[in-house]
């Protein structure tokens, strides 16, 4: 898979895979630095970008764990024709080593990956230990990356779906009693091909779309649901949800994006109301 120039340093480890995921999919989270730090969170403690274009970016990452972890600059380039794209770590932890990943489509949703760990000036010694802790390394984030690709195709597929108006019976869905509706909170809550999150916060119940607005992330904590398996929780803080994929925050009363940046111009799908019958104590579903 490798120029024979980049031969003269044969790889320590070489980690081969097919991800089920389409080659597309693929690209978008190789161009996807902002995830780090909160997809592979147990990997990356912070990122701050230095350079981004089509074919690639630079950072500076904090490798490593919250609390424990190691500054480095990371680069990574893209060679389209090649269907290649090779991380450099430029200083910090590492700094000379570069991981080379050939990419290949295999179907429409299926991508067979290569990935090569060149490390100059290693000891045959130290060479396999430190190529299996890169193949542990990556077999972990490859995972937590397929997952993500996977839920983001099922988001972009279900779109047709998500963009329908919602119905419900002019008399609302009937969930239940108040208080045991309020015990179970948080309830993922799923009709029509799409799901929601009932929570209470600050003694109200609220209702809010589970699609992260700005790449599809699961903003329905634990509990699972249509699109796939969530990755980690999306944490609340008062009426304030966190997306596990990249950290954007959200106002569920207001739907609004927190971030001071672009992302302040997303905004999250609308979602069912909650009513309550004064006498019975029925929790009804009832439309935005
Ligand atoms: S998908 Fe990126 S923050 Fe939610
Ligand atoms: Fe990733």
């Amino acid at each position: 898979m490798l120029e024979e120039s980049e031969m003269l340093t044969p790889p320590i480890a070489v980690y081969e895979r097919v991800i089920e995921a389409s080659i597309e999919r693929v690209w978008e989270n190789v161009l996807d630095w902002e995830h780090l730090p909160w997809l592979h969170s147990g990997s990356f403690a912070d990122i701050e970008l230095q350079h981004a274009d089509e074919n690639g970016w630079r950072a500076q990452v904090q490798l490593g764990p919250r609390g424990q972890s190691t500054p480095a600059t990371i680069e990574l380039r893209i060679d389209w024709p090649a269907s290649r794209y090779t991380t450099s770590t430029l200083e910090g932890v590492g700094a000379g080593g570069s991981i080379v990943t050939t990419l290949e489509a295999v179907s429409e949703h299926a991508t067979s990956i290569n990935v090569a760990f060149l490390v100059p000036d290693i000891s045959e010694a130290d060479a396999a230990g430190v190529g299996a802790i890169y193949l542990d390394l990556y077999r972990q984030l490859w995972d937590e990356d397929e997952q993500m690709m996977q839920r983001r195709q099922r988001v972009l597929d279900a779109r047709a779906q998500a963009a329908r108006p919602i119905e419900l019976p002019d008399s609302g869905l009937r969930l239940g009693r108040e208080s045991v509706i309020r015990a179970a909170a948080p309830i993922l809550l799923t009709f029509a091909g799409r799901s929601y999150r009932i929570v209470e916060v600050e003694g109200e119940l609220l209702v809010h779309d589970t699609v992260c607005p700005h790449l599809g992330g699961p903003l329905g904590g634990p509990l699972g649901g249509p699109l796939g398996e969530p990755l980690g929780d999306a944490p609340m803080d008062g009426p304030t949800v966190t997306c596990p994929w990249h950290g954007y925050r959200f106002d569920i009363r207001t739907r609004a994006g927190l971030e001071p940046d672009s992302a302040c111009a997303l905004k999250l799908a609308v979602a069912p109301g909650i009513e309550i019958d004064a006498v019975t104590e029925e929790v009804r579903l009832v439309a935005p």
